[in-house]
């Protein structure tokens, strides 16, 4: 079980996080959706301890985390999987992986590894391509890839379908479900609210700061002000 409790952070005078308070666990795609700057990112960032917060505290199994260096906080099994993809365009596809795997044992990366590659067979091919070669979804898939490396017990993901092609969409979205179904807990961000919709268990809307609904996906899609603020008058319509 993962929580954020009562997160507080701000960058200067400027509190972006008031209050935020969001879980996922094992097996399950919580989706969180929000307006533009209504603190997503800076919260994930600082779960993962890449912004330090004000107040509030992170929580993975039962192990306050709030605040540790990001290189210790993924070696307890919390992994971003940042906006924009991050990967390393000139190193090999198979040099990226291996560097998500810095915090593993060696002895266990050859097996993680069999798996990123059963899971992303386009992977096991470009190995040795240069990364930056790869299509926006592939480097989406190189950058789960990377992140699979780590051993995550919850994965963060900022955004996985910015950019891509509608088809793209829902090759990406469907391997977030398989990546949860294999057992790990994924806090997800998405603007592409029906897509997101398709694949998560549970739902979290975020206005300012703080969180305003949060439910099942079930309760989600027939909460009105959620469809009015994320699908659009027509789904309204088209559900009643
Ligand atoms: N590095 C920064 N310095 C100052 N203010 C920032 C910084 N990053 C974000 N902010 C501000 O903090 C607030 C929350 O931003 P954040 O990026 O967390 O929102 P978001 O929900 O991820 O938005 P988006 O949907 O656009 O990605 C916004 O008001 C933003 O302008
Ligand atoms: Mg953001």
């Amino acid at each position: 079980m993962f929580e954020i409790r009562d997160l507080h952070v701000s960058y200067g005078k400027v509190t972006a996080v008031r209050g935020m308070t969001l879980s996922a666990e094992p097996g399950k795609v919580t989706l969180v959706l929000g307006a533009n700057g209504a603190g997503k990112t800076t919260t994930l960032r600082s779960a993962a301890g890449l912004h330090k917060p004000d107040s509030g505290s992170v929580v993975l199994d039962g192990e306050t985390i709030t605040g540790l260096p990001a290189h210790k906080i993924v070696k307890r099994g919390l992994v971003l999987v940042p906006e924009g993809r991050h990967v390393f365009a000139p190193l090999t596809v198979m040099e990226n992986l291996r560097m998500g795997g810095y915090t593993t044992a060696r002895g266990e990366t050859g097996a993680i590894l069999d798996r990123v590659f059963e899971m992303f067979p386009v992977l096991k091919e470009r190995q040795d391509g240069a990364a930056g070669l790869l299509s926006g979804g592939e480097q989406q898939m190189l950058a789960f890839g990377r992140a699979l490396m780590a051993k995550p017990k919850i994965m963060m993901l900022d955004e996985p379908s910015m950019g891509l092609a509608p088809t793209m969409v829902d090759t990406v979205l469907s391997s977030i479900r398989a990546m949860a179904d294999s057992g790990i807990g994924v806090l997800m961000v998405e603007q592409n609210a029906e897509a997101g919709l398709e694949v998560a268990d549970d739902v979290a809307v975020v206005a300012r700061g703080e969180v305003v609904f949060s439910g099942t996906a079930k309760e989600a899609r027939s909460n009105s002000s959620v469809l009015r603020a994320f699908l659009g008058e027509a789904a309204l319509v088209s559900e009643s």
